[in-house]
């Protein structure tokens, strides 16, 4: 289980403060696929970036797959990401000098696997999100679908609990989009992996199990059937926290 509780955000930039999420209450399941959606501003960058521990929450409770991960030293928090997040960005991040197998592979340095488990377990990835015929090929000679495919091969290799996908589509056509958010979907039901995607586009966002709604900092849930809105409370959350 992976949850939030009352958690904020304030920046301090100059003599302002910023409030990027007020009191956001949120638990995601196992294997659940959530979409968040919400006008540019609004702090779904900062939300997904509080979940990657790539960024700490002012105030307020994060457990990530079981860990409070509020509670681990910063010089730590780099193996929470490498093994429990997979992370996958609106523009790939892909090393242009490393063929699809080698930006696969890249996360696992350091794992402890050796080259040969490395290599197994980038094809056995590439092959997953459907580009076994491209391991070779740099990211120039991939179209920007085949890039988003081997970015989510990477996100998989060290087996995260949650892949944490920032407006994945955002540099896809709609059709190709669409491809990219179905393999994601394809994920979470086949291989039991937690996705928390956020999107701008309706119809991409109810591909997903949950829809939520940021606004200025505050999360909404809709109900996939039917339009009513509601505030995010969770007693039996409460009740975990004490
Ligand atoms: N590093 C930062 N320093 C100061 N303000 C920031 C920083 N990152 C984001 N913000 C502000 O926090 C708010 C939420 O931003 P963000 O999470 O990026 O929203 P979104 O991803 O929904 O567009 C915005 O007002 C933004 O300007
Ligand atoms: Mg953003």
């Amino acid at each position: 289980m992976t949850w939030f509780w009352k958690l904020t955000k304030v920046y301090k930039l100059g003599g302002r403060q910023i409030q990027a999420l007020s009191d956001v209450n949120l638990k995601v399941k196992k294997g659940e696929f959530v979409s968040i959606m919400g006008p540019s501003g609004s702090g779904k960058t900062t939300l997904l970036n509080i979940l990657g521990c790539l960024d700490r929450p002012t105030s307020g409770k994060v457990v990530l797959d079981g860990v409070d991960v509020t509670k681990v030293p910063e010089g730590e928090l780099y193996k929470i990401r490498r093994h429990k997040v997979g992370f996958v960005f609106q523009n790939f991040n892909l090393l242009p000098y490393l063929s699809a197998i080698e930006n696969v592979e890249l996360p696992m340095e350091g794992t402890g696997k050796s080259k040969e488990e490395k290599r197994r377990k980038a094809r056995e990835l590439l092959k997953l999100v459907g580009l076994s015929e491209r391991e070779k090929h740099r990211p120039i000679r991939l179209s920007s679908g085949e890039q988003q495919r081997v970015s989510i091969a990477r996100a998989l290799a060290n087996n995260p609990a949650i892949i944490l996908a920032d407006e994945p589509t955002g540099n896809l056509d709609s059709k190709t989009g669409y491809e990219i958010v179905k393999l994601l979907s394809k994920l979470s039901i086949e291989q039991g992996t937690t996705i928390v995607m956020v999107t701008h586009d309706t119809s991409k966002a109810s591909l997903a199990g949950r829809i939520l709604f940021l606004s200025d900092g505050k999360l909404l849930e809709k109900e996939k059937q039917g339009t009513h809105q509601k505030a995010l409370t969770y007693p039996s959350c409460s009740r975990e926290v004490q």
